[in-house]
């Protein structure tokens, strides 16, 4: 696995590299171009969509898409959305159309939306080695070393030939759609935004712990042509 590990101070620190590093993408790739990116969950990155807004060059937004890594299957007025995170701290305040945000249903039925979400993403994403191809996926992980809705020992983590997936949390049995692992690995760059100290048992055992470290979904990302980063606050790299 090749992959850059950066630790920040602390949260905002993270949330201003992670500004640039959007500019740098956007002054890469040409305006007239799509840039399809797939927005993180949970809460960790709160302070990056929250410095984000802050962009109003209403030029960087353009062609810019918004996908989901994973959804809650609830609807998206629901507190435990991350489409309403996104919507609430990110997305309202900058100038987006509304055919440029994608968020997963999670008020539908979860099997046919995986469905639905599935022929969304490739009718916009470019395809390469048979599957669509993300710009740039965010992710967070959870202290079991799950990302997106991919959970360890689950199913959905095994799922190989779907683009998307229906999931469950495994103590709250609430149903999840994830992007699957391959999708996840056919992107051009993965990020992973881990804050907190509550994080920082988990990292190593990610990062370091070569012999078990597959058995954490997380560990499992290695973008195959991909860019993968590790952005952490100095409390979830204290450990590593
Ligand atoms: C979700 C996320 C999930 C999240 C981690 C970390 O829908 O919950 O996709 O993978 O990134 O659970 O969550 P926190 O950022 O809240 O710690």
């Amino acid at each position: 696995m090749n992959y850059e590990i950066k630790v920040f101070k602390n949260k905002q620190i993270l949330a201003e590299a992670m500004t640039i590093d959007l500019l740098n993408a956007r002054a890469e790739s040409p305006k007239n171009r799509r840039f399809n990116i797939a927005l993180a969950g949970g809460n960790t990155p709160r302070s990056v969509y929250k410095q984000w807004a802050t962009i109003q060059d209403d030029s960087l937004w353009r062609n810019v898409h918004f996908f989901w890594g994973d959804e809650r299957c609830v609807p998206p007025d629901d507190n435990d959305s991350n489409y309403k995170l996104a919507h609430d701290t990110f997305l309202s305040k900058i100038l987006v159309n509304e055919n440029q945000i994608h968020r997963i249903h999670g008020e539908a039925d979860p099997e046919r939306e995986t469905k639905r979400y599935a022929i969304e993403i490739e009718s916009y994403l470019p395809n390469k080695n048979n599957l669509p191809q993300f710009d740039w996926i965010l992710l967070g992980i959870g202290t079991d070393g799950h990302t997106a809705s991919l959970f360890p020992n689950s199913l959905a983590l095994k799922e190989q030939s779907s683009i998307c997936t229906v999931a469950q949390h495994p103590q709250t049995g609430q149903k999840r759609i994830s992007l699957t692992l391959p999708v996840i690995n056919n992107a051009r760059k993965v990020t992973f935004l881990v804050t907190g100290d509550e994080k920082a048992e988990i990292v190593p055992k990610i990062l370091r712990d070569k012999n078990n470290s597959l058995t954490f979904p997380a560990a499992q990302v290695n973008p195959q042509s991909g860019i993968l980063k590790w952005y952490l606050d100095e409390a979830a790299a204290s450990k590593l």
